[in-house]
């Protein structure tokens, strides 16, 4: 056994697809590195731009799951880089290529402008129906463990597009909202805190919408913080019908 294989160490071709602004074109370019069962695919990628290629763009910061800045497309599927192990994915060659539900940048790095245009339309944030309420700040808004679970999981949302990317109507339908918006709606609507339930469900009773989603469940599968896009919408959809006929919504749960 060589000294490489006795420390894990293998070999690894990264088969990036890269987009150039210039031509509006795809190239791909192979490199090939060492790596270890702890290298992320960020990692190798970092690597290869420091030692083989500083050409090489693609977006990253907090390298911990937290930012949402690496996504990309790996091996087939939407994933953190930061977040994949390159021994994980099972094979020496490794197919890398930029969001494609996104408009392209350069190389790996895709724009998320309509993105967070789309988040921002959910209106997710807490609406109160004092909106002078925030100026006095007279009382804590404390809330119950069960409070609390009603909302959580949807709240570990870390917007990094995996499940935009993912889901085959966001590809097909520029229009619709998309499963991380959605999921965000649900997120304040479940929240002891909100009062603005009923000014989402209004804004969201559209094709575009709430009623966009097929039910594919591609979002729920790639998510990597376990936020359940296809829950969260299946529930407003609910939500929407209970309130036209006098149903106890999210809300009423709180
Ligand atoms: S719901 Fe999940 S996959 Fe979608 S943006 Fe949020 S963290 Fe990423
Ligand atoms: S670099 Fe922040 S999530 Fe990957």
């Amino acid at each position: 056994m060589s000294g490489s294989q006795s420390r894990g160490i293998r070999r690894f071709n990264l088969v990036v697809k890269r987009y150039d602004p210039d031509s509006s074109e795809f190239v791909t370019k192979t490199y090939s590195l060492e790596a270890d069962r702890f290298t992320t695919v960020l990692d190798a990628l970092i690597r290869i731009k420091e030692t083989q290629d500083q050409t090489l763009s693609m977006r990253y910061s907090c390298r911990m799951s937290i930012c949402g800045s690496c996504a990309m497309v790996l091996n087939g599927r939407p994933r953190l880089a930061c977040e994949t192990n390159l021994f994980s994915l099972g094979t020496d060659k490794v197919e890398v290529g930029p969001l494609e539900a996104f408009v392209q940048l350069k190389d790996l790095a895709t724009e998320f402008n309509e993105f967070f245009k789309k988040h921002a339309y959910a209106n997710p944030w807490l609406i109160r129906r004092d909106t002078e309420e925030k100026f006095k700040a007279e009382k804590e808004y404390v809330q119950t463990r069960t409070q609390v679970d009603h909302y959580l999981d949807f709240a570990n949302c870390i917007k990094c597009g995996l499940c935009v990317d993912a889901c085959p109507v966001s590809n097909t339908n520029p229009s619709f909202i998309g499963p991380q918006a959605l999921s965000q709606a649900y997120r304040y609507n479940s929240d002891s805190r909100d009062e603005g339930e009923r000014e989402r469900l209004i804004k969201l009773d559209t094709l575009d919408d709430v009623w966009g989603c097929e039910y594919a469940g591609a979002c729920s599968v790639v998510c990597p913080k376990g936020v359940d896009p296809a829950l969260a919408i299946q529930l407003l959809k609910l939500d929407i019908m209970k309130s036209r006929f006098g149903g106890r919504t999210s809300s009423g749960n709180k």
